[in-house]
Formats: structure tokens, C-alpha cells, sequence
């Protein structure tokens, strides 16, 4: 069962948002084969769906906002140190809509992994469907990297392709993204526990234990 799982088998997951993708990690860890534990949920704001989720679920939540902090270093500081609490051998960030910085980065470079809604190294940021739609591509998606110094920069663990519909707009085309994102972050996210991974330059390993 999840609750006898070993610490390594812990996971923080940061949302800003709906959600969606942590409800998708929830649900997989219902299934004791699934091999990981939510040990928390944070969030950069309250009153979000994503809190919601997880409190309905039992798992414990913080929230840590840049606003209370003199800046946005202290900020960083207090973000890992939350983070740490829970000993995580992963921290997924799950729609979580802030850069973490180099004091998070230097306890959990290399143990943290990002989700984001196009195929990397096209459209990083904020607008990703949107930025795909303005430029006319046929086919974007979804990628899941290894978080470093950058927007949506680091090495990749997974991309799904999803096609552009003639009418999409970038709501639907990012729902759309999103359905093969939240199948991709559960498979990932449990096969990098379960299996290990190794990061190597730009390429990652995952079953490498
Ligand atoms: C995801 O598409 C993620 O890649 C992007 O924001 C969305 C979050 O969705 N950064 P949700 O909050 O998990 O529903």
C-alpha cells in the first residue's frame, strides 16, 4: 500500500491552477501498484481548484506566495525549504506557474520535473497552445523535463504529439493537449520512482536503476 511505500518513493507536487494533471497523479497513486505517495501539494496562491483536489484526497497542502516574502530570493529560500519538509525524492510541477530559482535549484536540480504544453524547444512560456496556434504549426503537444535555469529549458523526459484541428482555438487545442499531457506526467512520474533515471548532458534515462 502507498502509505508503507519508503521515503524515496515520496513525491511534492506545485500547482498554480485547475488541477487537472495533479488530479491525474492522485488517482494513479490509488493503485498501490502505482509505487509513488503524494507526501504534499503546493501552491504559489490559495483559493485554487488544485488545493481543493488535494485536500479532498487527504493529502497534506502549503502554500507559499511571493508576495510574503521580502523578494523573490527569500521567496525561493522558503519555497525549498517547505519543499524539504516532506524529504521528496521528486518534486513534480504540475501547472505550477512560477520559475523556481538557484536556491531551489540547489537542493533539488536534477529532482525536479516540469510539464509543459508544447513540444520543446518550440513555444516556451506561458502561451504555449496559443503561441503554436499564431504560428500555424500542425502538430504541437506536451513535454515533460527536468527543470533547470530556464523557461522551460532543461532536458527532456517525454513529448506526445497532438495535432492542430482547423478550428481550434487555444482553449480547445490546449484541453486537447492536456488529456495526453496528464497520461504522459502519470507514466513518467511513476516509471522515473519505480525504475530511477539518470540525467546525462540533454539526455535523460529513465529505468536506469
Ligand atoms: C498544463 O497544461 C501545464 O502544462 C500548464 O498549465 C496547465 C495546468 O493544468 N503549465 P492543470 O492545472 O493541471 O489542470
Amino acid at each position: 500500500m502507498s502509505a508503507a511505500l519508503s521515503s524515496g518513493r515520496h513525491v511534492v507536487v506545485l500547482v498554480s491552477g485547475a488541477g487537472t494533471n495533479l488530479q491525474a497523479l492522485i488517482d494513479a497513486t490509488n493503485s498501490s501498484d502505482y509505487g509513488v505517495r503524494i507526501a504534499a501539494v503546493g501552491a504559489d496562491r490559495h483559493g485554487i481548484e488544485g488545493l481543493d483536489r488535494a485536500e479532498r484526497a487527504g493529502i497534506p497542502t502549503f502554500v507559499c506566495r511571493v508576495a510574503d516574502f521580502p523578494t523573490r530570493a527569500d521567496w525561493d529560500v522558503a519555497l525549498a525549504a517547505r519543499v524539504a519538509a516532506y524529504e521528496p525524492s521528486l518534486v513534480v510541477l504540475a501547472g505550477f506557474m512560477k520559475l523556481v530559482g538557484a536556491n531551489f535549484l540547489a537542493a533539488y536540480a536534477g529532482r525536479t520535473v516540469n510539464t509543459h504544453p508544447a513540444l520543446s524547444p518550440s513555444f516556451p512560456g506561458m502561451h504555449g497552445p496559443a503561441d503554436a496556434l499564431t504560428y500555424g504549426v500542425k502538430v504541437t503537444g506536451c513535454t515533460l523535463f527536468v527543470v533547470d535555469g530556464g523557461v522551460d529549458t532543461g532536458p527532456i523526459v517525454d513529448q506526445q504529439a497532438v495535432r492542430v484541428a482547423p478550428d481550434d482555438t487555444p482553449e480547445t487545442l490546449h484541453e486537447r493537449i492536456k488529456v495526453v499531457e496528464r497520461a504522459m506526467l502519470v507514466d513518467c512520474v511513476g516509471r522515473m520512482v519505480r525504475e530511477g533515471y539518470a540525467v546525462d548532458g540533454r539526455t535523460v534515462r529513465v529505468g536506469a536503476r
